[in-house]
């Protein structure tokens, strides 16, 4: 795996390798299959950045469950968050008295999240549940919870497995930061 790569003139430095990404997800899915157990959650996947994630940790449920998607907008290509989120895609799903786990890529400022839990209990779910694999708490500006998290880190600019740099490197199969 390349340590360090250049994106749009800035170099970035690998910070969470593949393996240990992997290993992370095993053990938060442990978790996940232990405390759902018998409920059928429904998993919610938060569009695009929590994409890799996501699948990577769907496969890794064994209990029974299900599968929806919301897609959010509110970066545009900057580095970072505008604050300004808005809803591009919603819940096919009816989760009205549901399990329901959010599944996101990153928690920065916490205003995408603060969202979601809004637009989500409006509609009475069972329980409201949130992973995510990064957060950064020194960006939160919000009052959330989060309840699984795989990696807390700086508040740093980060890229690859699904985080991208004005939509690029969503590919990378690591993660890497942003050399200042
Ligand atoms: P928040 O609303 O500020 O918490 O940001 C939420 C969204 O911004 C995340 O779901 C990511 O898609 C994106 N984001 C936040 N920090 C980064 C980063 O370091 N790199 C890439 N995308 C990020
Ligand atoms: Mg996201």
């Amino acid at each position: 795996m390349a340590k360090n790569l250049k994106v749009n003139g800035d170099t970035f430095e690998l910070m969470i390798s593949e393996r240990r990404i992997k290993t992370r997800i095993k053990a938060l899915a442990k978790d996940l299959n232990k405390r759902f157990k018998g409920q059928t959650p429904v998993f919610i996947g938060i569009l695009n950045g929590s994409f890799i994630f996501f699948a990577d940790l769907i496969r890794e449920i064994t209990i029974d469950c299900e599968v929806d998607f919301l897609k959010l907008s509110s970066y545009g290509d900057a580095k970072i968050s505008s604050g300004n989120v808005r809803l591009l895609k919603d819940l096919n799903a009816d989760i009205a008295g549901r399990h329901i786990i959010i599944v996101e890529d990153i928690v920065d400022s916490g205003l995408s999240m603060q969202y979601i839990r809004d637009l989500a209990l409006k509609q009475n779910p069972a329980s409201f549940t949130v992973v995510t694999l990064l957060y950064k708490p020194a960006s939160v500006k919000s009052d959330i919870q989060l309840d699984y998290v795989g990696f807390t880190i700086d508040p740093e600019f980060v890229i690859g497995y699904g985080l991208d740099y004005a939509q690029r490197e969503r590919n990378l199969r690591a993660i890497y930061r942003m050399k200042s």
